[in-house]
């Protein structure tokens, strides 16, 4: 039956991302904006690849400017393949990578492959919101499993696949968006058995896991899945998102299906931006560059967790993610960040709050941004928002 409101009923069961909306206030300059999920523009490649796009538009255009594959640049995925290879031992075939058109992409690739209407998919409480929309859109029943600072509740997990209906369960187990928290190699090994024995797919999407800039990396839970499983990956975050250019890896069935849900997307993913990339590649080295992002998020994450320490009352906690983008506080029980937002867009600082990462709940959380504001910028909004942390804890206890 046609919804009373003339749209599709699947546009019913999704709300515009909170997030976006917080970006539009966010545009006034006099704000500052811990909001977005936004990379540091200072860690762009920008001169080289003006001179790779040109390069690459004035040797080989008319290759670069026409339609191509939808599985992507061969000499792309197979540097992707062979990333997996040397970073994380991983075995991959590169006619198994599928480039897409950033990693939100892939996400809504394995909702049309993957969900039915009705569907369960097991995710993390919090969870990535763009993921929250895209498996919203195919109208999932979503289970949901507490994030500990190690990683997922096992016991939840296993009661979440149990009855084997679940389509798969999605994860960020690298310094996660929004909470910054990355699982320990416990509960990676614990994680990918228990989906295993169940026969679950795992979902493992790692935008940030090069962006570790301290400890020692961990092997993808991925590895130890012996049974299906997903995995999606992005150049967003190591070089820049406006390039759009992600990629998904998985089983050669599921690949297939996803290559067949694309065309119907976008054809493919651009050619042009695919060849920069391809070229830039080849004429840089991507380590040195990804050291660098590091080092300033380092810098910009340490100073950001300081100031916390030195001004936030010391009933609000915090995360310490190794690496990643953000941090995620939590104020005391029954305040709302949502009061919070309110008494900080007034004195002009910007966080998220949490309430958009949890299907339900998360009142009391707010996921805080570091790499996109410079260390002074950052130390201001710090001491700007607990102005505003001060007025709302004394409020609440004034009026108790
Ligand atoms: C966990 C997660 N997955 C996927 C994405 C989408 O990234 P992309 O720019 O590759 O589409 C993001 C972006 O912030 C993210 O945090």
């Amino acid at each position: 039956m046609t919804p009373k409101t003339g749209y599709s009923r699947r546009m019913d069961s999704v709300r515009r991302s909170f997030i976006r909306e917080i970006l539009k206030v966010t545009q006034d300059p006099s704000i500052i904006s811990f909001a977005g999920g936004l990379p540091s523009p200072d860690s762009f490649p920008c001169e080289e690849l003006a001179k790779v796009a040109a390069a690459v538009i004035g040797e080989s255009g008319r290759n670069a400017l026409q339609y191509s594959t939808t599985e992507g640049d061969k000499e792309l995925r197979t540097w992707v393949a062979d990333r997996y290879r040397t970073k994380k031992a991983l075995d991959v075939d590169p006619d198994c990578i599928v480039i897409t058109t950033g990693s939100q992409q892939g996400l809504d690739l394995l909702s049309k492959v993957f969900i039915d209407p009705g569907d369960p998919v097991v995710l993390e409480k919090p969870g990535y919101l763009g993921a929250i929309q895209a498996f919203s859109l195919f109208e999932a029943d979503f289970r949901i499993i507490p994030l500990g600072q190690d990683g997922p509740d096992l016991g939840a997990l296993s009661e979440a696949v149990a009855d084997g209906k679940a389509r798969f369960f999605y994860a960020v187990p690298n310094f996660q968006n929004p909470s910054g928290i990355s699982y320990t190699l416990e509960k990676r090994k614990g994680a990918a058995k228990i989906l295993s024995d169940a026969g679950v797919c795992f979902i493992e999407d790692d935008p940030y896991g090069e962006l570790r800039f301290m400890g020692e990396s961990l092997p993808p839970v991925a590895s130890f899945m012996t049974g299906r499983k997903v995995m999606l990956g992005t150049f967003s975050k190591i070089s820049s998102p406006g390039l759009r250019v992600g990629w998904l890896w998985a089983d050669p069935d599921s690949a297939h299906k996803m290559v067949t849900a694309k065309q119907a997307s976008d054809l493919h993913t651009s050619t042009l931006l695919q060849a920069i990339l391809v070229r830039y590649l080849k004429e840089y080295d991507i380590d040195e560059h990804i050291a660098k992002i590091r080092a300033i998020y380092k810098e910009r994450r340490d100073v950001m967790a300081a100031r916390i320490r030195e001004k936030f009352p010391t009933e609000v906690t915090c995360t310490q993610p190794e690496g990643g983008m953000f941090l995620w506080a939590e104020l005391p029980e029954g305040y709302s960040a949502m009061d919070l937002f309110d008494l900080a867009i007034a004195e002009k600082v910007a966080f998220v709050p949490g309430k958009p990462f949890f299907i339900d709940g998360g009142d009391a959380c707010l996921r805080l941004n570091f790499s996109n504001s410079d260390p002074e910028r950052i130390i201001t909004g710090i001491d700007r928002l607990a102005v505003c942390l001060d007025k709302l804890l004394s409020a609440k206890t004034a009026g108790a």
